[in-house]
């Protein structure tokens, strides 16, 4: 079997890319597949077309890779590839269109308010935010409709620093997602398909050195503490596990997902996104999660190589 691995593109998270598809090929190659690492830019489509892999894994953040476009292309070609389909993962990557679905779903998720930057220039920047301070409380959670890795996301603790929160967001994408900040438990739960149906991994506990889980803390080394599996008690733990699952589900995804949470002072988990396309570097969450499950990450991949091709 030939896996190609594709990386890079040219969204915000491309170095992140990279070093996720990296670390993808080398765990593929370790379980014995023979396995090549590509760029998605222009050239693609008629590499695909010249000599098709049999399958590929998508290592790509941001846009491009997670919002169901290369998907698409994939689609065209007739390369099977690892994860969701295009539908699946434009509807998941878009924050505003998932958290509706999963509302839909009675999957708990925080209150939110889409903003397009549009709107918020044409009603006044002050009377939009004093409207949306006064629906959602504060603090609140802004980023990007669209984003990943944390880029332009920030929380805002005090309403006159909303205005500043909105531009940093708007600096990434043209559409705000402002959130109700839920305190409590930050956990990532990995959901990966061996064969069985989805199966939730192991709860990762994040606990960001200086509190906040930025860029810089989710890939710089040594900035952030896991704690695998969480600390919760087991039917809070159980909880968390099939809130996360059936997020998956109601997103329509397969084979591999994470999903993000929040676990509230009582207990009860609040989905805050899914990943289709996770971050698959040394310091990654659904990696982590594999090796805490007792697995090989090489293995696991090929296992979903696998059912990419069978
Ligand atoms: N967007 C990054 C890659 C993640 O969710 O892991
Ligand atoms: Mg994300």
């Amino acid at each position: 079997v030939r896996v190609l691995v594709l990386a890079g593109g040219l969204s915000y998270e491309r170095d992140v890319s990279l070093r996720s598809g990296r670390r993808v090929l080398d765990a593929l190659r370790a379980a014995g597949l023979q396995a090549d690492m590509r760029d998605a830019d222009v050239a693609l489509l008629p590499a695909l077309q010249e000599d098709p892999p049999d399958a590929v894994v998508i290592a790509l953040h941001g846009a491009t890779g997670e919002d169901g476009s290369l998907r698409g292309v994939l689609d065209l070609c007739g390369v099977p590839y690892v994860g969701c389909d295009a539908r699946a993962s434009r509807l998941a990557w878009d924050k505003p269109s998932a958290k509706a679905m999963l509302r839909e779903a009675g999957i708990p998720t925080p209150d939110w308010v889409a903003l397009p930057h549009d709107r918020f220039s044409e009603l006044g920047a002050v009377a939009v935010l004093d409207r949306i301070a006064d629906r959602l409380g504060l603090p609140l959670m802004v980023k990007p409709a669209q984003g990943g890795s944390g880029l332009g996301a920030s929380v805002v603790r005090d309403e006159a620093d909303l205005p500043a929160a909105m531009v940093g967001c708007f600096a990434y994408d043209s559409t705000a997602l402002v959130e109700r900040y839920v305190a409590g438990m930050d956990v990532a739960v990995s959901v990966v398909d061996l064969g069985d149906g989805p199966q939730p991994l192991p709860a990762v506990e994040i606990v960001p050195r200086n509190g906040v889980y930025d860029y810089a803390a989710r890939y710089t080394a040594g900035l952030t503490t896991w704690h695998t599996p969480a600390r919760l008690d087991p039917a809070v733990a159980a909880r968390v596990a099939s809130t996360a699952l059936a997020a998956h589900e109601a997103l329509g995804l397969r084979d591999l997902s994470r999903v993000d949470l929040i676990v509230d002072g009582e207990g009860e988990p609040h989905v805050l996104e899914v990943n289709v396309s996770p971050g698959m570097t040394e310091t990654s969450l659904l990696p982590l999660a594999v090796q805490a499950a007792g697995l090989d990450f090489g293995k696991v991949l090929a296992g979903l190589v696998g059912r990419a091709t069978a």
